[in-house]
């Protein structure tokens, strides 16, 4: 077999190439479940203080100065993934680390490594511009801080409208999210126009459920298909159900997490099992004499899954992109299979909605998906409302700053 990195065909006829290599840098918090989130405040007086917005957000600025991780980190492992022959990168405007990627990127062209058309870059669309007429102003603030012409794939991030604004995750005085009510197929069309407009080549989808895609999917006058939906993915838990709606669909499964996640403190209890030292995974991977994490990563290729990968870390970086060059005989996939538990490292933001009563209700296509140490929600295929259309303007969807930190934030650090 070659070890060639490989890529996948996209329903567009762009092509995607089939390991990516992750940017998302936690900033640390406060531990999972601390009760002194916020500079050791009780959560009762939070909202007082949230009146006066300016002290809040100078709290929040202080923990993060506690807590912020060095600055180059994401750089220096966007440049090792490139050396190490990583072609396609995942970033977000969220994530703060496009510079890095646009620097990284080129630094290597201009070394005579690469050429712009052999680099696969994805960036994502935030909450708070899912109003059509904000869509392509997002893309151009990512273009501008990648100092890119265009991205190879723009994906929608979540499927949660937020208000627009200054302020990335808007709170009221109460420290409750403002949510907007933007109909998902609106933004859809804005997304489509941006391809038009020659800024991206392909465009997609990211934490979306069956259902959510099937409303895309049966909008009158789709022009574009999702090429793809990015979503939580691991040995323990595989989507075997949503990749099957997915492939029936033409639609590319991208596994996040697929490592296990990189376990920030304030999102993932400590008490929840670390993928990569699983038994059975580290039995199997003792057997190919290869990696637990190759072996994590190669199972979801044979699936026919793109999947990302990050480390800061030289040896895994090149360790990681060298799953090309074995097979995994179908018995052992069977076996890893078997691992699945319905285990969600990242609490997903809408998970909590479905929780409350709120017109919205996440289904990945599991039936139960636990996690970890807060509570466990029963989904089922049929029982919701999926878009934002007939959502109140303004919905409270969690009562303590902490918890929507906790819940909307599961990729990043403070509110600053
Ligand atoms: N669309 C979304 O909503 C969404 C959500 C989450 C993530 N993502 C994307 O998916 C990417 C990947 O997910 P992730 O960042 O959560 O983490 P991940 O790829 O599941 O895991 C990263 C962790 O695995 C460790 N690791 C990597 N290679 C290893 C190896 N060969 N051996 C042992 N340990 C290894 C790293 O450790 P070290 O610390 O030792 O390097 C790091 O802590 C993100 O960076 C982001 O681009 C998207």
């Amino acid at each position: 077999m070659s070890a060639k990195p490989q890529c996948v065909k996209l329903n567009d006829g762009h092509f995607i190439p089939a390991l990516g290599f992750g940017t998302y840098k936690p900033e640390e918090g406060p531990a999972f479940g601390s009760q002194q989130p916020y500079g050791g405040l009780q959560p009762s007086i939070i909202p007082i203080l949230l009146i006066h917005h300016g002290l809040l957000r100078a709290l929040l600025a202080r923990d993060a100065q506690i807590y912020m991780v060095p600055e180059n980190k994401p750089l220096e492992a966007i440049h090792l993934a490139l050396e190490a022959g990583f072609r396609h990168i995942d970033t977000a405007y969220v994530y703060q680390t496009e510079n890095h990627v646009g620097q990284a990127i080129r630094s290597k062209i201009a070394a005579g490594l690469v050429k712009r058309e052999d680099i696969f870059v994805t960036t994502k669309l935030w909450c708070t511009f899912h109003r059509p007429e904000m869509v392509r102003s997002n893309l151009e603030l990512s273009l501008k801080n990648l100092q890119l012409d265009y991205v190879d794939l723009y994906i929608m991030h979540y499927p949660v409208q937020m208000k627009p604004g200054e302020d990335l995750f808007p709170v009221d005085e109460h420290g409750k999210a403002l949510l907007d009510t933007v109909d998902i197929c609106a933004t859809w069309e804005a997304m489509e126009k941006c391809k038009d407009a020659g800024l991206v080549k392909s465009i997609g989808v990211s934490n979306f459920n069956s259902r959510q895609l099937e409303k895309i999917l049966s909008k009158p006058g789709l022009k574009y298909k999702p090429v793809c939906n990015q979503v939580e993915c691991h040995l323990y838990l595989n989507q075997s159900k949503l990749l099957n709606y997915c492939k029936s669909k033409d639609i590319v499964l991208v596994a996040y997490c697929a490592l296990g996640s990189q376990r920030p403190k304030r999102w993932v209890d400590p008490s929840s099992p670390v993928l990569l030292n699983d038994p059975v995974l580290c039995d199997m991977a003792k057997k190919h004499k290869r990696s637990p994490a190759q072996i994590a990563l190669r199972y979801h290729l044979q699936r026919g899954i793109v999947v990302l990968a990050q480390s800061y870390k030289e040896n895994e970086i090149k360790e990681n992109i060298q799953v090309f060059e074995f097979e995994l005989p179908l018995e052992d996939m069977k076996i890893l299979d078997s691992l699945d538990r319905n285990l969600r490292y990242a609490p997903a933001p809408l998970m909590e909605r479905a929780t409350q009563n709120t017109p919205f209700l996440m289904n990945f296509n599991v039936e139960t998906c636990v996690i970890p140490s807060t509570h466990s929600v029963n989904v089922s295929m049929d029982s919701d409302v999926c878009d934002t259309s007939d959502a109140d303007s303004t919905n409270v969807i969690s009562p303590h700053l902490s918890c929507l930190t906790t819940l909307l934030q599961p990729e990043l650090g403070p509110l600053v």
